[in-house]
């Protein structure tokens, strides 16, 4: 049995690394706004002893030129194409979708329901879902946070909207200060927290929504090992995605893909699994 290995949006640029595009199943690519965006002012990445803190504002050329530009040179890549979409209101969501409806290049689409101003309570959620569902036949993942009190809720919520997937988590709010001034390293204060510290709330979420409702769900939140990516696929996952670690090691998809892999065999040899 091998798992469908996915890049976390926002973590691999496709363009500048078309080798690591290649060892994925499928690439996602970072959020596509309506409108440009610049992004927050720099410094917006800090490393941490358990991961990084990033703020980058949802950079990204705006859906009309990353349709005439970016998704043509994506699809030259040869791998199925995942676009992340965000936005700041129903409409903004309706509207991305609607414009990607018509792509035979696009896939599948992964809501990003925790931009900035967006509340992510479960009805607004599932305001969101819905909008996109008006607005594209395309497969709709719903990509939630784990900062919300109850996720299984917001899980059911979008699956009702009319979400055909889950993909679980995004980057939960964390602040590192400089050891010497003891202000905040991001220029804008917090920041999304990911990579190994986000394991064990990965778990509880993946097992959380995979008993709540009946989607697939993709994985993510520190995965670095064939070990990391067989807890998410125990706990519930039907793939696994990769963020942090690909800015450390781009030949993470085809080391974990083959440490996945070896698992298996000795489960199946230790007559754990048919
Ligand atoms: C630098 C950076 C940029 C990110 N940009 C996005 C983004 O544009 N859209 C999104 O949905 N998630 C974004 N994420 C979150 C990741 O897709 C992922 O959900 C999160 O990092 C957890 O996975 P990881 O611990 O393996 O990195 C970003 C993460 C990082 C580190």
């Amino acid at each position: 049995m091998s798992v469908p290995i996915l890049n976390a949006s926002g973590c691999l640029d496709a363009l500048a690394a078309p080798a690591v595009v290649r060892s994925l199943d499928t690439f996602v690519t970072k959020t596509v706004t309506p409108l440009p965006r610049e992004g927050n002012a720099p410094p917006r990445i800090a490393e941490v002893d358990t991961g990084m803190l990033n703020s980058i504002g949802l950079q990204n050329p705006g859906i009309d030129a990353f349709v005439d530009d970016q998704l043509p040179r994506l699809a030259d890549l040869g791998v199925p194409i995942w676009v992340s979409v965000g936005g700041f209101s129903a409409s903004d969501y309706a509207h991305v979708c609607a414009t990607l409806d018509g792509s035979d290049l696009v896939e599948t689409i992964e809501l990003n329901l925790s931009c900035p101003n967006v509340e992510e309570a479960p009805e607004a959620a599932a305001e969101l879902v819905a909008a996109a569902r008006q607005a594209t036949a395309k497969a709709l993942y719903a990509k939630l946070s784990p900062a919300t009190w109850d996720v299984a809720e917001t899980a059911r919520a979008v699956a009702d909207a009319g979400a055909d997937g889950l993909s679980l988590v995004n980057t939960i709010r964390g602040l590192a200060l400089d050891r010497e001034r003891r202000v905040p390293r991001l220029a804008r204060g917090a920041g999304g927290y990911s990579g190994p510290g986000l394991r064990p709330i990965a778990l509880a979420c993946v097992h959380a929504c995979a008993e709540a409702v009946d989607l697939p769900i993709v994985g993510m939140g520190g995965v670095s090992s064939g070990e990391d990516a067989l807890d998410l696929v125990a706990a519930g996952a039907r793939a696994v995605a990769l963020g942090t670690i690909l800015f450390s090691d781009p030949f993470a998809p085809a080391r974990i893909r083959s440490e996945f892999g070896l698992l298996m065999t000795d489960a199946v040899v230790h007559g754990e699994r048919d």
